[in-house]
């Protein structure tokens, strides 16, 4: 047995996330970003989990004074785009401001989730063919809310990712830390890490990073992989979330060390 918390050992784990079963019907019903904060403003295992995660994140010695973070993963499908909507939800319902950006170019969902037109967004933002006001919309995620805060979204936009390495990213940098003096977080969906390249560049604009990894498909080398192909970037790891996490399979929470175990010897 093999317990994934030796490749993470280094970095503090931010927060576990639970399976939970209504998220798993978003492929079935449909999927939007107001229904997903439905979801989280009824579940409070849920909100419970975000809160906590939140505020790892906001403790964190790595990630101090940051605000933007890029959330990824080693592999496709361990909850990315759910978690960094899901935290951007989760601190517009406590009273922040929030700037959520599509930067999965290659499996954009933010436009679609909220119904808005993906025109112009965080591709073109970076190709120099748009200014930030042009790609930042302020979003309503219930009518008539006492509950949320202030949301506002930045979809993928139109272009493929092909022109991503001749980006000018000191420019992007720069654009990025001006939402961070705009913003009290930002938060950066990404594709996989061990696939493309995509959020090793944009890794690179962030003040952190956030590695999602799902409880019930994590590969012990995989995530190492994922980190040493981080680590040169020199933006600091935050830390680790465990998505879909059971307590009934993987331990309890507040002793994960134990409990959790992955795949057979090796
Ligand atoms: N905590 C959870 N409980 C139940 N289902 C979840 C949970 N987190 C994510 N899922 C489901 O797992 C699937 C993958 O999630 P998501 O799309 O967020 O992953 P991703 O890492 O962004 O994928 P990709 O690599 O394709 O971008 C989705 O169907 C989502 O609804
Ligand atoms: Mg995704």
């Amino acid at each position: 047995m093999i317990i994934i918390f030796e490749q993470l050992a280094k970095h503090e784990m931010l927060g576990f996330v639970p399976a939970v079963a209504l998220i798993k019907q978003r492929e079935r019903d449909g999927w939007s970003l107001s229904a997903l904060a439905r979801m989280i403003s009824k579940t409070p295992e849920l909100r419970d989990a975000y809160d906590a995660l939140l505020s790892g994140i906001r403790l964190s010695a790595a990630f101090d004074p940051g605000k933007s973070i890029l959330v990824t993963s080693a592999q496709p499908n361990e909850g990315k785009t759910t978690v960094a909507s899901s935290l951007a939800i989760t601190a517009s319902f406590a009273g922040q401001s929030v700037l959520l950006i599509d930067g999965d170019m290659r499996r954009p969902w933010l436009a679609s989730a909220a119904g808005i037109a993906d025109g112009i967004g965080l591709g073109e933002l970076l190709d120099g063919q748009a200014e930030a006001g042009d790609a930042i919309h302020p979003f309503e995620l219930f009518e008539n809310s006492q509950e949320a805060g202030s949301l506002s979204i930045m979809a993928a936009g139109r272009k493929s990712s092909a022109f991503l390495p001749a980006v000018d990213w000191s420019k992007a940098r720069t654009a990025f830390r001006l939402f961070s003096q705009r913003f009290g977080i930002v938060l950066l969906d990404s594709p996989p890490i061990l696939a493309v390249n995509d959020a090793l560049l944009l890794g690179g604009i962030v003040d952190g990073i956030l590695l999602v990894v799902d409880a019930g498909s994590a590969d012990r080398d995989a995530v190492r992989r994922a980190k040493e192909q981080l680590e040169p970037i020199g933006t600091p790891i935050i830390g680790a979330v465990l998505n879909q996490f059971d307590p009934k399979i993987h331990g309890r929470p507040n002793q994960p060390y134990r409990g959790y175990y992955l795949g057979s010897p090796r």
